[in-house]
């Protein structure tokens, strides 16, 4: 397949997760907040085709814009989540013409577009945004700029998979359970002091955030082998840890009693036994699998308690791409190859996480499981450039949030797509966070014998 046929493809497969999401609720429902957390999920669908608009039909293909009128009203910057609903949005309907019809110019563009003579693109690219001649040239080369708007949309399929996690109602979304535990995976690994190359120079499709590739040294610590089960989290609401403040960071205490945090999201108890509710159903919380739906918080407290703490976004890197055996770092844990589902929970095949053991083909070298997939795993790491960064196609996504109230999450869940997750990709949100699909593992660092 050449570059253009793959970049097709994957803009066609994305378009087809978008439109099972929105289709698969009434017109009414579209148009409904459900929570004040989200965006109605029509707003999200005309957003990203305002994106690709932007990028793909106006800088990289220099035509003329679509709906220029509506570019306010899909600038994520311009207005609050809680405002969108009262903004004259494009109803459904709008909303499903526009992105087809942005997507036809996108792939015409595609289609005429010629990386080795950069002019087919670059009275738009440099023409429309001001970008230099160098800049347009990186925009279309290994096809990045169609590669940034798959993982936007894919992004924000995620995010709409999480808006449908918060609707009430009976269940619209269904998939196979995910896959069984193969394998006993349990307790923590040592992994050696050492340097590591953390980031990418080379991956094609990394965003700016995520470069460039650099060396960073990080002493001996342990790390879990999988993440933290419900079983294990459940122990913690057991012993009395949302009523215990020795656990809690002074921010993390006072979230706690302000929202009233007593266990993650969705959950509910019955007697002794807990249920949560997941795309419309209830039910039972299953022990071997990843806890999901806890925040920054309640991550950090819980780690606290079990007498460990969460590892630092190195610390997590490293255990995810390092090969002690050759010193350099993969793509993934288990290799250089993409992802394919013998690998990881990934691109919402399932609707749940997968237990502990469900992915052994997914491995790292020193046996750490189900880093990518299942859920986004809470670093204690604030959002910080790399050393060497540079904004690129634009300040907004990454450099405008550097230094902000966020924590980062690593590894993607089961509704991140491969696109849009390597072991490089990193994620961020504010600490007091839930609504998405998260969880962690804990580490902690080696003692002085351990390191010798
Ligand atoms: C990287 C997931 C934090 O969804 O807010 C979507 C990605 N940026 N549209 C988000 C993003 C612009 C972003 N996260
Ligand atoms: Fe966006």
């Amino acid at each position: 397949m050449s570059l253009r046929e793959q970049v097709a493809a994957e803009l066609e497969r994305t378009r087809l997760r978008s439109a099972g999401l929105t289709d698969a609720v009434d017109d009414a429902d579209l148009v409904r907040q459900h929570s004040p957390l989200m965006s109605p999920l029509v707003w999200d669908l005309a957003h990203v085709g305002n994106q690709e608009e932007l990028w793909l039909v106006r800088d990289v293909g220099g035509r003329e814009p679509v709906r220029q009128d509506i570019d306010h009203l899909y600038d994520a910057f311009k207005h609050a989540r809680r405002d969108r609903p009262q903004l004259p949005l494009l109803g459904p309907a709008e909303a499903r013409a526009y992105v087809a019809a942005v997507r036809d110019k996108a792939l015409d563009v595609l289609d005429r577009l010629d990386p080795s003579s950069p002019v087919a693109f670059s009275s738009g690219a440099a023409g429309s945004s001001g970008v230099s001649p160098d800049s347009a040239r990186r925009l279309v080369q290994d096809g990045f700029a169609f590669g940034m708007i798959v993982q936007h949309e894919q992004q924000h399929d995620e995010t709409m998979l999480a808006t449908h996690q918060l609707r009430a109602g009976p269940p619209v979304l269904s998939a196979d359970p995910p896959p069984q535990a193969r394998a006993a995976v349990g307790g923590d690994v040592l992994v050696p002091a050492g340097p590591f190359d953390m980031g990418t120079s080379t991956e094609a499709w990394a965003l700016d955030n995520e470069r460039p590739a650099h060396r960073v040294d990080v002493a001996a610590y342990r790390i879990d082998r999988a993440p933290v089960t419900n079983a294990q989290y459940a122990a913690f609401i057991d012993a009395g840890g949302y009523d215990d403040e020795r656990w809690w960071t002074a921010d993390g205490w006072r979230h706690r009693l302000s929202a009233s945090l007593e266990a993650p999201l969705h959950w509910i108890r019955d007697g002794g036994d807990w249920y949560a509710r997941t795309f419309g159903r209830t039910e039972p919380v299953v022990p071997g699998a990843p806890v999901v739906h806890v925040c920054f918080h309640e991550a950090q407290a819980y780690a606290t308690w079990a007498g460990r703490r969460l590892p630092t976004e190195a610390e997590w890197e490293k255990a995810a791409r390092h090969d002690p055996a050759t010193g350099r770092s993969r793509r993934y844990p288990w290799g250089d190859d993409d992802p394919a589902p013998r690998h990881a929970n990934l691109g919402q095949r399932h609707l749940a996480p997968a237990p502990v053991g469900a992915y052994p083909d997914g491995a790292s070298p020193l046996g750490v499981h189900q880093l990518i997939g299942d859920v986004w795993e809470w670093v204690d790491s604030d959002f910080q450039p790399y050393p060497g960064f540079s904004a690129f196609p634009y300040r907004e996504y990454s450099e405008v949030f550097f230094g902000g109230d966020y924590k980062m999450l690593r590894g993607g869940s089961f509704g991140t797509d491969r696109a849009a997750c390597r072991g490089t990709f990193r994620n961020w949100d504010h600490p007091i966070r839930r609504q998405i699909f998260s969880g962690f593992r804990t580490a902690r660092s080696a003692t002085a014998e351990e390191s010798a």
